[in-house]
């Protein structure tokens, strides 16, 4: 097995022994005032919504987790399926390990295709990744969007990671080349907003802000090293504060890190989320209870949604914005200090 084949059954194993379902984040700090007469019905149409071009179910999706391992080819086949079944999109792992690797490992990002052939996929890359790589990816994999992930923390906690952190170039290329949309995505750390308005004016129309509060890759990453950087792991920018960020910048964006349930992604949609990313509560679900599992999960997430936005009053996913939000001081605290 390649070292980076190798890397990604490491991270799939530690995502499992780092998951802690029970874990408080900062979505509870978060609350939405519901009406206790809503005056509406449960409407079970009321979560589609279009995701370029293409019409899903949900505003929810399965966000980018695996690939380039034999382990990632069962995942991605299952995945493939269930998004299918299901009708939510779904961003596979980093292909940028295509360029350097054989020809054999596209198989584990292939089979998501294979599976689900008229759904949302998005294929992921990594920032330095050559745009004519970035867009034979794209058409190999007839991929819909393509993710650029920008990891910094996760790299610098990586013995073997990147150190060349000149991204945005490069970025460009990838954007000027490609021509499908584009997805800038942090990976569990957030985008402050300074980041984020650099994208903006630069053309970038789509960022997934992938804050903290999940996944948290310095604890992974730490996981795989001999000395500790376990002071990496609280660099990250609560997803509640980083979509807040995104949001008064006028940003479109996508609301993730730390999504945990359907209440999660409904205060993601109140905070200004175009779409809402789920990647390990899922990839557990999955790791749990196989396939039947994670199917019947989403089918109840989707259930749960739709009943959630009749209770709160809105059955219109255009209008959930208007739900009033209050917080908890500790996190109304950092809001203050930094938006
Ligand atoms: C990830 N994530 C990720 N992101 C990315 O852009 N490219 C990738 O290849 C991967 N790989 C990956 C593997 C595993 C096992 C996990 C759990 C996650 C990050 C993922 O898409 C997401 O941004 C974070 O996990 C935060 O979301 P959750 O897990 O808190 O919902």
């Amino acid at each position: 097995m390649s070292k980076r084949s190798e890397r990604k059954e490491e991270h799939l194993a530690l995502a499992q022994m780092f998951f802690n379902e029970k874990k408080q984040n900062n979505f509870d700090q978060m609350h939405l005032l519901r009406p206790a007469l809503p005056e509406t019905r449960v409407n079970l149409h009321s979560i589609e919504t279009n995701m370029f071009g293409k019409k899903v179910s949900a505003p929810f999706f399965i966000n980018a987790m695996t690939g380039g391992s034999k382990k990632s080819y069962k995942v991605n086949k299952a995945l493939g399926q269930i998004a299918c079944q299901t009708n939510i999109a779904m961003a596979l792992g980093s292909a940028s390990i295509l360029i350097k690797e054989k020809k054999e490992q596209f198989e584990s990002f292939y089979t998501a295709r294979e599976e689900n052939p008229d759904g949302v996929l998005i294929a992921n890359v990594n920032p330095a990744t050559p745009a004519q790589d970035a867009q034979r990816i794209v058409n190999d994999l007839q991929a819909d969007a393509l993710q650029i992930h920008i990891n910094s923390v996760q790299e610098i906690a990586m013995p073997e990671g990147e150190r060349n952190f000149l991204w945005l170039d490069n970025m460009r290329e990838i954007r000027n080349t490609v021509d499908v949309p584009i997805i800038v995505k942090e990976v569990g750390f957030g985008m402050d907003s300074h980041t984020i308005k650099t994208l903006k004016s630069d053309g970038f129309d789509l960022l997934d802000i992938a804050g903290s509060g999940g996944t948290n890759f310095a604890e992974i990453e730490n996981g795989r090293n001999s000395f500790d950087v376990s002071y990496l792991e609280d660099l990250g920018l609560p997803t509640v504060v980083t979509a807040l960020m995104a949001k008064k910048a006028g940003a479109n964006f996508i609301v993730s890190g730390g999504v945990r349930n359907p209440l999660d992604v409904l205060k993601g949609l109140v905070l200004g989320g175009k779409y809402v990313g789920i990647a390990n509560v899922f990839l557990q679900e999955y790791m749990q209870d196989g396939q039947e599992g994670l199917l019947s999960l989403i089918q109840n997430w989707k259930q749960e949604l739709v009943g959630l936005l009749a209770i709160y009053g809105q059955n219109d996913l255009k209008y959930l914005t208007q739900i009033k939000t209050y917080y908890d001081l500790p996190l109304k605290n950092t809001i203050d200090q930094l938006i």
